[in-house]
């Protein structure tokens, strides 16, 4: 794994944008594996930076979103479609019908985890994935005890993920209790990977990650499976001795 520590939140955003640009530059025809949660917000406030001042352009680019919520809908204002409409899509000139995100009000979820597996062997794995890492070692929805060679499919959230994300939601019995993610395995097929993780919170789990210890109680650690991970983190998420 290259790490690059980097000595705060903005320079981990304009490290992660740049690498980001960098690909769609020389791939105008990416596809890019896209994450939610606060610590890309960064990223894609610079990405859409870049785009305004021309050096960036989405036309051609695919997006496949990570996971969503089971139960909200693609008009939820929690729902992750909305979460990326409101943070990149609608800022660039993306083609929405190459933005790929799980229905999780699917009438039968189950057959939308297939429909999604499906779309991600059609279109090839992400030429690039964004991650972020829950507190818990998670990777997309991944929870720990999630086994590695899981694709698409739906996930009962730990409750400590629930807590986390509560934040987003007017109280926390309002944060769903499931959620349909890509699998770690189908994470893995990603041809490259940048895993960003900022703040004291993300600490233990950057450690942990880094002893090397390869566990599926910490679903973060498959990535030492992987051979092109650029992990960058902050000093605060950074606390090796
Ligand atoms: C959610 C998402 C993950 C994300 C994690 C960390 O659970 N499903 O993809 O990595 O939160 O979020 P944050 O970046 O807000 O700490």
């Amino acid at each position: 794994m290259n790490v690059l520590v980097v000595d705060n939140y903005e320079q981990l955003s304009e490290r992660a944008c740049s690498i980001i640009s960098r690909h769609i530059q020389s791939n105008p025809t990416s596809v890019l594996g896209l994450a939610t949660g606060s610590t890309p917000l960064g990223t894609y406030k610079e990405l859409i930076n870049e785009y305004e001042q021309g050096r960036v352009d989405f036309q051609k680019v695919r997006t496949l979103n990570l996971d969503e919520y089971a139960g909200l809908g693609p008009d939820h204002p929690q729902s992750y479609r909305v979460f990326m409409q409101d943070h990149l899509f609608k800022y660039v000139n993306i083609d929405q019908a190459n933005t790929y995100i799980p229905d999780g009000k699917a009438n039968h979820l189950e057959n939308e985890c297939v429909r999604y597996e499906q779309i991600i062997e059609n279109m090839g794995p992400p030429d690039l994935q964004l991650l972020g890492i829950g507190e818990n070692g998670h990777i997309g929805f991944n929870e720990p005890g999630s086994s590695f060679s899981s694709e698409t499919h739906i996930v009962e959230l730990a409750s400590s993920t629930r807590e986390a994300n509560a934040r987003f939601f007017s109280s926390i019995e309002k944060v769903p209790n499931y959620a349909i993610t890509m699998g770690i395995r189908s994470i893995l097929k990603s041809k490259k990977i940048v895993l960003l993780a900022s703040g004291e919170r993300k600490a233990a789990a950057i450690e942990r990650l880094l002893s090397g210890d390869v566990n599926e109680e910490f679903p973060a650690s498959a990535l030492n499976h992987h051979d092109d991970v650029t992990l960058i983190v902050d000093r605060e998420a950074y606390k090796q001795i």
